[in-house]
């Protein structure tokens, strides 16, 4: 037996290093996530829980429903157990500052004189909705009623889990400490009864949430004025990182901006983007 498929030898279901390589290689082929061995604890955790809810006895056992007749149907709460959906509202943000300052801002001015009509902004695997929401949420607090209807925040994720809970958008109420006071009494209200916060109707009505696989091709046409897409490369090789951010660069109008994660780069692609500021690009012409 070898050290990896001892060291799981006494748990309650054995993954051999055969059955997480076969994993492995399959959530790599859907979804693009690369899982290293030392994914191998966190492969097991997740993907356990959905063996009990199967009443599955082995993970052989799980891996012989993915290969057979019933296999698509598994396809996707397997990349639901798998997906890693950390987020908060304003992480990162500075972003946030960027976006009312150099978006919104320019955008209203713009509205105004008739130069233009409306903003598009796509927030490229938003997990449980607190980032297309704190967007949403400078919007109400920035812009008159009247600009803020302009403005279009498209929130995708490949997680069909996830997105129920943001298509929803109740939250512990604990999840509002880093949401500014004044920015908050406009759109949320708190039960302080069930400790939730509930994202009002202005903030629901700018957003559109719908289940989209990164690596497919996309529905949606350019050109968007701001892409987010934070905290979602750092899970795919550099290969697809690099096609992503082209893809990206392809969608943008030129002027428009790209946010991404504070551990994430460009890998190098200087002739589609400036450096606006941390981790914010900007669409070369
Ligand atoms: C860590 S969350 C980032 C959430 C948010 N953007 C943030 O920065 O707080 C990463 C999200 O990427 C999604 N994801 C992973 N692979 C994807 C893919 N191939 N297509 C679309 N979304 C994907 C996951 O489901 C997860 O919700």
């Amino acid at each position: 037996m070898g050290s990896a498929a001892q060291a799981t030898k006494d748990r309650e279901f054995t993954l051999t290093s055969s059955d997480f390589a076969f994993i492995v290689k399959l959530v790599y082929e859907r979804a693009g996530i690369v899982l290293g061995d030392h994914k191998r604890d966190m492969v097991y955790t997740r993907l356990a829980r959905r063996l009990r809810s199967l009443g599955i006895e082995s993970f052989k056992a799980y891996i012989e429903l993915i290969n057979g007749p019933q296999g698509d149907d598994e396809l996707g709460p397997l990349i639901n157990a798998i997906t890693t959906n950390h987020t908060k509202f304003f992480r990162e943000a500075h972003h946030f500052s960027h976006f009312r300052n150099e978006v919104l801002k320019p955008f209203a001015k713009a509205f105004r004189q008739g130069k233009q009509k409306g903003l598009r902004v796509w927030s490229a695997g938003c997990s449980s909705g607190e980032e297309p929401y704190s967007l949403a949420m400078v919007v109400a607090a920035s812009l008159p009623k009247r600009e803020a209807e302009k403005v279009r925040i498209l929130a995708t994720d490949l997680d069909t889990n996830i997105l129920e809970t943001a298509k929803r958008g109740v939250y512990p109420a604990n999840g509002m400490a880093e949401v500014p006071e004044a920015i908050r009494r406009r759109s949320v209200s708190i039960d302080p009864k069930r400790e939730t916060a509930t994202m009002g109707d202005n903030l629901k009505s700018l957003i559109v949430f719908k289940q989209l696989n990164l690596l497919k091709p996309w529905p949606h046409k350019g050109p968007l004025d701001v892409i987010f897409c934070r905290n979602v490369m750092i899970y795919f090789d550099p290969e697809t990182r690099r096609s992503l951010i082209q893809r990206y660069a392809g969608l943008l109008r030129p002027g428009g901006y790209l946010y991404i994660g504070h551990s994430e780069s460009l890998l190098g692609q200087t002739d589609l983007f400036e450096t606006e500021a941390s981790t914010t690009y900007k669409r070369l012409p």
